[in-house]
């Protein structure tokens, strides 16, 4: 009751943007965000020594999360100015009403709030419009200065017209392209950059906001270089299908779909270019050697099967198994979809499908139990009768043991 924690402290308790504007909308979104007119991180506090709550708080920000034992969150916000002293700048913040918190926001279809307290329980606070631009399914900002102070939101106006299915307005659409052309998407950080393209790529079908993207000229802040050709727009529009395919196969295998997207609309780039996009995107150092390790592999494997297919060789399972066995499961789509061979497809889904479960039965302790020497030996031995099962020519844990031995 987070209503009755704001009376008894006698504070002004309100939910309000993207829960507000999802909950008119009838889309599910369980990230509640409250806004507190007064010391939100003290009503934190009280609401969680209340309900047995931990609070995380961040005093600069005048911000707290409460968790809750079962894991649900809500944000608590102390309704806030913020300055954006430089534009891309992360905002310097200062306490003033609701309506000026919420004059900040973005657009006008995250103004909204509504109030928690009894009095007045659940009036809906609509100061810029808000209700109409849902109706009229509207993406407009507050402002003229809105994406000055955060270029990243141009990204987000893409995200959210897509998303909601919504239009940018005429206006709002000229505020992005003069933000562009003066320069101001320049500014925004790498990792800013890479967060707002994770949140478009996650949505089940980004071609849309690719192509607005690209329309809008902004495909160059990814990597300089990074153009929409008809190649990159195909493999994009694979990506979308061998991950459907894929999600349908219900293997319990979480996939980073997101990734997939990525590298689909940065499969023309080469290997230095992708490397110069991560480092631009502040991908971490760890995660950025082995995405690049493995777009490599990925691609000199995809070569291999192209060529062997190409020769009209026949091609075994333990072939195809040893091909892809490093790969994770976001190259192996990102593989499927960059072939344009079908017979190359069907080799990736059969090692998704199948062969990627498939496993012998002895192991090294077998090996020991035999009396082989300890080594590297181990190694060879273990492949070839994983080989042998992959390809049928052993069925049992007997046959198995004797062809180690051989
Ligand atoms: N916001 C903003 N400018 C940004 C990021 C966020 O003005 N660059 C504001 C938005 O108005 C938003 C609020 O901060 O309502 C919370 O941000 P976030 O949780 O990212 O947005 P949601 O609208 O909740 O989006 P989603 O539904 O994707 O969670």
């Amino acid at each position: 009751d987070l209503g009755g924690a704001g009376d008894s402290l006698e504070l002004p308790v309100y939910a309000v943007g993207g829960f507000v504007r999802d909950l008119l909308l009838g889309n599910e979104n369980s990230d509640i965000d409250v806004s507190v007119e007064g010391d939100g991180i003290f009503f934190a506090e009280t609401f969680a020594a209340r309900y047995g709550c931990r609070v995380k708080s961040h005093i600069k920000f005048g911000t707290a999360v409460i968790v809750f034992p079962d894991g649900f969150k809500i944000d608590v916000a102390s309704t806030r100015l913020e300055y954006y002293e430089t534009p891309g700048a992360l905002p310097t913040v200062e306490r003033s009403s609701l309506k000026m918190d919420l004059y900040r926001r973005d657009f006008t279809i995250n103004t909204l709030a509504i109030r928690l307290n009894s009095a007045d329980f659940a009036l809906l606070i609509d100061y810029f419009g808000a209700y109409r631009d849902l109706q009229e399914k509207s993406i407009r900002v507050l402002h003229n200065l809105s994406f000055v102070e955060d270029p990243t939101r141009v990204f987000r106006a893409i995200r959210f017209e897509h998303r909601l299915n919504f239009a940018i307005a005429r206006h709002t659409e000229n505020l992005i392209k003069n933000a562009i052309k003066m320069g101001f998407l320049e500014k925004v950080g790498g990792r800013r950059l890479l967060n707002e393209l994770m949140q478009i790529f996650k949505h089940s079908d980004p071609i849309g906001a690719i192509q607005r993207m690209a329309g809008f000229g902004l495909l160059r802040f990814i990597h300089p270089d990074l153009v929409l050709t008809t190649e990159n727009l195909r493999v994009i529009e694979e990506a979308k299908k061998v991950i459907t395919w894929f999600d349908l196969l219900y293997l319990g295998q979480r996939v980073e779909n997101w990734v997939v997207y990525l590298l689909a609309l940065t499969s023309s780039l080469s290997d230095d270019r992708f490397w110069k996009m991560c480092t631009r995107l502040a991908v971490s150092e760890h995660y950025r050697e082995k995405l690049i390790e493995l777009r490599i592999h990925g691609e000199q494997v995809l070569e291999v099967m192209e060529r062997r297919v190409a020769q009209h060789e026949p091609v075994v399972p333990s072939e195809i198994y040893f091909w892809l066995a490093g790969l994770t499961p976001e190259l192996l789509l990102y593989i499927m979809a960059k072939s344009g061979n079908d017979d190359v497809k069907k080799f990736v889904s059969l090692y998704v499908t199948k062969l990627q479960h498939v496993a012998s039965s002895i192991t090294g302790n077998d090996l020991k139990a035999l009396g082989l020497p300890v080594g590297p030996r181990y190694r060879k031995i273990l492949d070839r009768v994983l080989a042998a099962r992959l390809n049928g020519e052993v069925l049992t844990r007997e046959e198995e043991l004797q062809l180690a031995t051989r």
